[in-house]
This record gives C-alpha cells, sequence and structure tokens, in this order.
C-alpha cells in the first residue's frame, strides 16, 4: 500500500491548489452571493485541462488518472463548490460516457471540444416525477427512419443553462422497464431543446440547476450513444464514476470549512484564551479531522479500483455516502466553532454549510448509496467473500 502521489499527481495538486487560493477562494463568496457562472473559472480550467482530465490527449483530454481528477476536484471545491461541480459534471458524466460508449465520429464531433472546455456539459437523467427511480423516467425517444423523436422534460440539470452538449437518457421502447431505455447525445447547437425553470437553490449558487424541455425534437440515430436498449447500463455506470467526483467535491468543501475553523478557534479568546485550547473545541476539530481523513482514503481507495479497471460502483458509493454526510458534519462543526459569526455571511462557514448539503442528494441520494452498498455486499457475502 502506497499513499505516494506520483510526481505527476502532486503537480496536479499543486497547480488545483494555486490556482483555488489565489483565484476561486477569493471570489467565492460573490459567486454565492450573485449567483452568476463563474465563467472566467471555467474557462481556466480548460486552459489547465481540468475539464477533461481524465480522457486521453488524442481526445483532446489531459490523459490523467482517476485519483489526479479526484485530487484536483478536491482542491478546485475547496476554493469554491459551484466551480468544482461544474467541472465535475463535464468530466464524469458528459465526457466519461462518450469516452466509453462513444463510436470515434461521436469523439470527434463532441469529446474533443468538451474535454478541451470549448463546449460544456450537462447530464439528463431525472425528471420531474422520477429521481431515485431512474428506471421510472417518462421521457421518449421513439425511432422513426433514420432519426430518435425525442418528448418529455427532465429536472435538476446542473450546466443546463450553460450546456450546449446534453447527454440524455430516455425510453426509446416505453413497453419495457430499464431494458428499454437507451442514451443520446443531444447537440443544443444542431437541434436545440427548451431550458425550463431555473431553481432558486440553498447551495452551490454559482451554478444553474434547470429543467430541459423536449418536444418532438428529432434528434439523429448516429446520436445514439451505446446500443439500444443500453443506456440504464450507460447511466448507471456513468453515475459509478461520477459519484468519485462528488465525493471529491464534498471532501474540499469539509476540509475548507475545518481549516478556516481551526484558523478562528486560534485567534478567538474567550475566558483569557484561544478557544481552541478548550477541550470542547479541540474535541470537534479531531473529529473533523479525522473525518476529512476518512473520506479521503475511501475516495483514493474508489478512485484507485477504477484507474485499475475493477468493480468499484460500492466503492464510491460507499465514498459518497462517508464523504457527503462527513462533509454536512464538518461543516455543521465549523459554523459552531464560529459561534454567532458563523451564522451570518461574514464569514463563509454558513455558505460552506450551505454548498455540503446537496453532496447528499444529487447523483443519488446517501438512500441511493446505502441500497447500492447494500445490495453489493449481499451479493459479496452470497458469493462466500470470506471479507467484505
Ligand atoms: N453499472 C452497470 N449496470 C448497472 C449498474 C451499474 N452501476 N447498476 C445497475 N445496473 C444494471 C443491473 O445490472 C440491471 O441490469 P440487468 O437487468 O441486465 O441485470 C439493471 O441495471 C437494472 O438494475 P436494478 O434492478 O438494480 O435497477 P433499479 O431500478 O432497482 O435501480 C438504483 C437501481 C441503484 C436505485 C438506480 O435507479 C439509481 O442509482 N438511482 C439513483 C439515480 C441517481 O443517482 N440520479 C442522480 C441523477 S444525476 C444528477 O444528480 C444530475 C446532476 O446534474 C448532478
Amino acid at each position: 500500500m502506497d499513499f505516494q502521489l506520483s510526481e505527476e499527481q502532486q503537480m496536479v495538486l499543486d497547480t488545483a491548489r494555486d490556482f483555488a487560493r489565489n483565484e476561486l477562494l477569493p471570489t467565492a463568496a460573490a459567486t454565492d452571493k450573485s449567483g452568476t457562472f463563474p465563467k472566467a473559472a471555467i474557462a481556466k480550467l480548460a486552459e489547465l485541462g481540468f475539464l477533461g482530465m481524465a480522457v486521453p490527449d488524442r481526445w483532446g483530454g489531459a490523459g490523467l488518472d482517476v485519483l489526479s481528477y479526484a485530487i484536483a476536484m478536491e482542491e478546485i471545491s475547496a476554493g469554491c463548490a459551484s466551480t468544482g461541480v461544474i467541472m465535475s459534471v463535464n468530466n464524469s458524466l458528459v465526457c466519461d460516457p462518450i469516452l466509453r460508449y462513444g463510436d470515434d465520429a461521436q469523439r470527434k464531433k463532441w469529446l474533443v471540444p468538451l474535454a478541451q472546455g470549448r463546449r460544456l456539459g450537462c447530464f439528463a437523467l431525472s425528471e420531474p416525477g422520477s429521481g431515485s427511480d431512474a428506471a421510472g423516467m417518462r421521457m421518449t425517444a421513439i425511432r422513426d427512419g433514420d432519426d430518435y423523436v425525442i418528448n418529455g422534460t427532465k429536472n435538476w440539470i446542473t450546466n443546463g443553462r450553460e450546456a450546449d452538449v446534453c447527454v440524455l437518457i430516455a425510453h426509446s421502447d416505453p413497453s419495457e422497464r430499464h431494458k428499454g431505455i437507451s442514451a443520446f447525445v443531444v447537440d443544443a447547437l444542431e437541434t436545440p431543446y427548451g431550458v425550463g425553470k431555473v431553481e432558486d437553490k440553498l447551495g452551490i449558487k454559482g451554478t444553474s440547476t434547470t429543467s430541459l424541455v423536449f418536444e418532438d425534437l428529432r434528434v439523429p440515430v448516429a446520436n445514439r450513444l451505446g446500443a439500444e436498449g443500453d443506456g440504464f447500463k450507460v447511466a448507471m455506470s456513468t453515475l459509478d464514476g461520477g459519484r468519485i467526483g462528488i465525493a471529491a467535491q464534498a471532501l474540499g468543501i469539509a476540509r475548507q470549512a475545518f481549516e478556516e475553523a481551526l484558523q478562528y478557534s486560534r485567534e478567538r479568546v474567550a475566558f483569557g484564551k484561544a478557544i481552541g485550547d478548550f477541550g470542547a473545541i479541540q474535541e470537534m476539530l479531531a473529529d473533523m479531522a479525522t473525518e476529512i481523513d476518512a473520506a479521503r482514503l475511501l475516495i483514493w481507495r474508489a478512485a484507485a479500483a477504477k484507474e485499475a479497471g475493477e468493480s468499484y460502483s460500492k466503492l464510491s458509493a460507499m465514498a459518497k455516502l462517508y464523504a457527503s454526510e462527513m462533509s454536512a458534519r464538518v461543516c455543521h462543526k465549523g459554523l459552531q466553532i464560529h459561534g454567532g459569526y458563523g451564522y451570518v455571511k461574514e464569514y463563509n462557514a454558513e455558505r460552506h454549510m450551505r454548498d455540503a448539503r446537496i453532496t447528499e442528494i444529487y447523483e443519488g441520494t446517501s438512500e441511493i448509496q446505502r441500497l447500492v452498498v447494500a445490495r453489493a455486499v449481499q451479493i459479496e457475502i452470497a458469493r462466500g467473500a470470506d471479507r467484505l
């Protein structure tokens, strides 16, 4: 077991940390307040090669490993959680499925500009009436000659307002449940769809979260990702990777909340000494530090398994489950350490708490992660695993 980063991974960490500290942290509160898309930050991420990190060079990406991606996600999210999730969606939910399920023509057309940051992607699975029960979706994509005709509404789409490439999951055969689902790339420049309501959210306010509306939209058969009927597997395996990114986002938010609480505990004096000298505060700081480290280990293990081509669905669910709930706990304590100052916008503590909360919900709620883990361990036991 080797926890030493390679030279390349260390370079990614240093680059991401420099950018986050110098350019994201100073503007994160303003981004939160104004709710504006962090356009300049995303352009810089493109320059750094952070929008297609694990995409091979020949397809416009940085050709890095999954651990480098997780490391960068932690750093960028520590600087600005909104920027973190925009980056995560483009990498994990858009570039990754086009790389793995797309043909060369699709990779050339969409993956190259997405990985280079010339275009931005979104991933459309959830609907107004189906979130956790993804296969319960109502959207249809019915084959008609050389096209599919798409009808329905998607919901909770991160990057929905800015994205111009959409990985869309819909029923090509509504008489079947998951076996009748197919995946598509919808190019908003060629076949524009409607962008509906832009949500007014608790946190990650620099991102757009929208509904997308499709009315008799004709999309060429050449835009289908993978075989007809394979869309549910495309979506589920895509989310396995996405969950590593969101876990790393949760970790970055928690680490930033911890560092700021630690700093505050050294400066704030009560009863004649720094509050960090009191056992009550030290206990909180110790628990925060321990949980942050535990989450990082889970994330790195899931990333290593994905990189090695091993099964990692359970590991990424565990990493996201633990990291997101840990992040909520850590941010809660971070605010508590700040006392009344934590509750007002003069400090970042309340923003971290608001930003962390969504990581327990999107890309699969904690309840869904527990379901994935529980099913996986039951299968492992049935197969005679001697150690879980
Ligand atoms: N990889 C590949 N295939 C998988 C898979 C995986 N991880 N998980 C399941 N499958 C396959 C199964 O093997 C099965 O295939 P077969 O019939 O060939 O055996 C098929 O998919 C159906 O599997 P299940 O019976 O397990 O399906 P289910 O209906 O019980 O659902 C679920 C399983 C885990 C609950 C799934 O619906 C799920 O993950 N739900 C949560 C969805 C989610 O995370 N949504 C987030 C939306 S994205 C987002 O947040 C947007 C954003 O912008 C950030």
